[in-house]
């Protein structure tokens, strides 16, 4: 036997990012936006799927990703649709000042660049709607700009791998130091990747599958059984909670009183059942001082609950049924309950009227 036969398998000191895209080529996973191995994924899907993914799961966004491909198939498709057919077509995906800046993105780079993506960080970064991380992630995988997109999946995996002892979100400018230090010459795009499904399904929050990682003789945190430690995150303050009121008035031809929020502020432009402001002093006893029209106005039992990202929210929902002829109030119109689902109805607006109509969400 030689004598390099006879010696321990040399502990690797530093991660190296060939085992990482060794990895990614088994197992990477399938999803409608990535392209086939060795191809890359044109830009407007990059985009238009790195939007979509922010603070939404992959599973999610697969119906929706394939809806508006379906509807605008390319960036000048999507330009020239209307802001209110776009936010119809959002609806259900939360987070809507996203949709208004996909939107707002889409006209400008037909309008600045001729309908082609600018292909560098500084270019991606101009537009709107894209800030650091989606920068990275459509400059990476779309055209391999050496960056990384830093999500939630890639904070975790870097935080353990070298035990990253400051707490979030402080340690932000660190963890994007330790993971750009890990690019490759070639393949950033992949690497990206490589890097979010290591996070979402091998070093997961809890009980990560240490033994099936690439890089399990390198981490810092596995090394001493500090893995779910990290990443360290600062206390966070949770908003107020605030409440209110909403009215859900059916009229006898099937049709239920609507209205378009203010289009600037939370949930802008977006359609909702009438009802009172959202405040943390809400008294229930006043609550009918806000509704709509005048009617025998039933308070139904329980309430809606909703988080939004700086508070929390609950609803109480009062119920009414109004004769046929009953007009709208001004601002507000009559939508048929069979088309409503058509409408940019914001998620709370949905939960209060399955709770209204009670039906499941
Ligand atoms: N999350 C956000 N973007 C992603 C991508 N391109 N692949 C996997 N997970 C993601």
């Amino acid at each position: 036997m030689s004598v390099a036969a006879r010696l321990p398998r040399r502990k690797k000191a530093a991660p190296d990012p060939a085992d990482l895209l060794a990895w990614y080529d088994r197992h990477r996973r399938v999803m409608p936006w990535r392209a086939l191995k060795g191809q890359r994924t044109p830009p407007y899907r990059v985009w238009l799927s790195e939007i979509m993914l922010q603070q939404t799961t992959v599973k999610t966004v697969g119906p929706y990703f394939e809806k508006f491909l379906a509807k605008w198939p390319t960036v000048e498709a999507l330009a020239a649709a209307s802001l209110d057919d776009v936010l119809r077509a959002w609806a259900g995906l939360g987070y809507y000042a996203r949709a208004r800046n996909l939107h707002a993105c889409a006209r400008a780079v037909v309008e600045r660049h001729g309908g082609v993506f600018p292909d560098s960080i500084e270019g991606l970064l101009a537009l709107p709607g894209i800030g650091d991380y989606t920068a990275a992630a459509v400059g990476s995988i779309a055209f391999d700009a050496p960056a990384v997109p830093v999500d939630g999946n890639v904070e975790r995996v870097v935080t353990r791998l070298y035990a990253v002892e400051e707490a979030l979100p402080a340690a932000k400018p660190k963890i994007k130091e330790l993971a750009t230090s890990l690019l490759p010459a070639q393949r950033s795009g992949d690497f990206a990747q490589a890097l979010m499904d290591l996070g979402a399904t091998i070093c997961s929050p809890k009980r990560p599958a240490c033994a099936l990682c690439p890089w399990n003789d390198v981490c810092v945190a596995q090394a001493t059984g500090r893995q779910e430690e990290f990443p360290h995150k600062a206390q966070k303050r949770e908003g107020k909670l605030r409440k209110g009121a909403a009215f859900v008035a059916l009229r006898a031809d099937g049709k239920v009183l609507l209205r378009q929020r203010p289009e600037k502020g939370l949930l802008g432009s977006m359609t909702e059942v009438p009802g009172s402001d959202w405040s943390n002093d809400f008294d229930v006893g006043d609550a009918l001082d806000a509704a709509p029209l005048k009617a025998k106005w039933r308070k139904l039992p329980g309430i809606v609950t909703h988080v939004f990202t700086h508070f929390p929210l609950e609803l109480t929902v009062f119920a009414a049924q109004v004769p046929k002829g009953a007009a709208a109030p001004k601002g507000a119109r009559w939508v048929a309950l069979a088309t409503a689902h058509e409408e940019a109805l914001p998620n709370v607006m949905r939960k209060v009227l399955a709770h209204a109509l009670n039906k499941k969400t």
